[in-house]
């Protein structure tokens, strides 16, 4: 029996070893994983240059407190900000912590601006923002919620895609506006481009900021470095983790300067937030992602997937309702629950892992190969096709 809490449904696999595209179980079966740890392996599994500079940082400091200086740490943050809307950066190591603290900067803003009355965050209806308290409050989900009374206030909710019901959601006391540009855990979903620039120019209009949560749709998973770029606006504050430390727990809080004011010394801190090895390796990892051809290889290989999968959506419509996403943050959205179709997958070596409206999501790393993701179309292909006949 294990001595592992029981808060996972976790499926009956384990593995020895990860190389690139692929992991191999500990009964020596190969996979092709288009899970990646949820768009956290952005390189893949047991990349070598982040293998060498995991290894040169281990000999060196692990960690450090945040009372001294750590210039791995200076390095990445100029990084950030230097290629991105932001000039200040505070690292987690976590998703969720880090949708935490960009709240935290959008309540302090205007607590240092004396409107302390502004300090409700408005998010989506049953979107997620991770499973801390303030956090699942903010997704708003009855059933995240449910058992972890009391409620946490502070957040309101509209409904995905009603302007009518943002618009009437919106207070005096709204400090600010919190969305994921693409909804991941929601099913793929994106938010139209011209949607973005709407509330962006909302959030201008009525003085609020706004918050966009790049957890898992940013570092390139869109095939830009942030998902937000393809509707060319600004946000103020940005969470994010999950790929920019390629398997390193990392998070971290992009804001502008403007709101950067009110996270002042002691306001927020973390023990192993931006530890020196923590540092290194998101380094590695933009090494690699802000490569000049590295993005763009991620656009031409999602739109060749995302052909393969609309003509396989095209011949098998009865099971495949619609093909989602954007670079290589993919989603089969299936006519009924996917759960055999997920084991299917699984059965003939393909790892995927479900998402909101019975949509599957498709994970490649972002240096996944033509010959993996034709690998992986065999396979849903052949799936499609035993799956027709059940
Ligand atoms: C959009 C978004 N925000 C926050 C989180 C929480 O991240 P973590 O699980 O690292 O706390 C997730 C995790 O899936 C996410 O997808």
């Amino acid at each position: 029996m294990s001595s592992l809490a029981n808060n996972y449904n976790r499926r009956k696999i384990s593995f020895k070893k990860g190389k690139g595209s692929f992991l191999y179980s500990s009964k020596g079966v190969r996979y092709l994983d288009f899970v990646q740890g949820i768009a956290v392996n952005s390189l893949g599994h047991s990349n070598p240059y982040l293998n060498k500079a995991l290894s040169y940082q281990s000999k060196r400091v692990w960690h450090v407190s945040n009372a001294f200086e750590i210039p791995e740490g200076e390095k990445l943050a100029k990084r950030l900000s230097k290629n991105t809307f932001a000039d200040y950066v505070i690292f987690q190591n976590s998703g969720a912590e880090a949708t935490e603290v960009a709240i935290k900067v959008a309540r302090k803003f205007f607590y240092s601006k004396k409107k302390p009355h502004k300090n409700r965050i408005l998010c989506i209806k049953n979107s997620f923002h991770g499973r801390t308290l303030a956090a699942i409050h903010a997704s708003g989900s009855k059933k995240m919620i449910e058992g972890f009374g009391p409620k946490i206030p502070g957040f309101d909710h509209f409904i995905f895609g009603n302007h009518k019901s943002l618009k009437k959601s919106i207070t005096k006391k709204t400090a600010a506006i919190m969305v994921e540009p693409i909804l991941g855990e929601g099913g793929i979903k994106l938010i139209p481009k011209w949607c973005l620039k709407g509330l962006r120019k909302l959030c201008d209009q009525k003085k609020i900021l706004l918050i966009l949560d790049e957890v898992q749709c940013g570092i390139g998973r869109s095939g830009k470095f942030f998902a937000f770029e393809h509707s060319g606006i600004k946000p103020d504050i940005v969470p994010i983790a999950k790929g920019i430390g390629g398997g390193f727990p990392l998070g971290a809080v992009l804001m502008s300067k403007k709101v950067a004011i009110g996270m002042t010394p002691g306001t927020h801190g973390s023990t192993f937030g931006g530890n020196p090895l923590a540092m290194k390796i998101g380094n590695a990892v933009l090494d690699k992602i802000m490569n000049k051809n590295f993005l763009k290889n991620v656009q031409k290989i999602s739109k060749y997937f995302l052909n393969e999968l609309n003509k396989i959506q095209a011949e098998y419509p009865k099971i495949i309702k619609e093909v989602r996403g954007v670079g290589l943050l993919i989603g089969l959205q299936l006519q009924k629950d996917q759960t055999n179709f997920i084991k299917k997958l699984e059965q003939n070596k393909l790892l995927t892992i479900r998402a909101a409206e019975n949509v599957i999501r498709i994970l490649p790393p972002l240096n996944v190969k033509k010959s993996e993701i034709d690998m992986s179309i065999k396979i849903i292909k052949q799936v499609c096709k035993n799956y027709q006949s059940i």
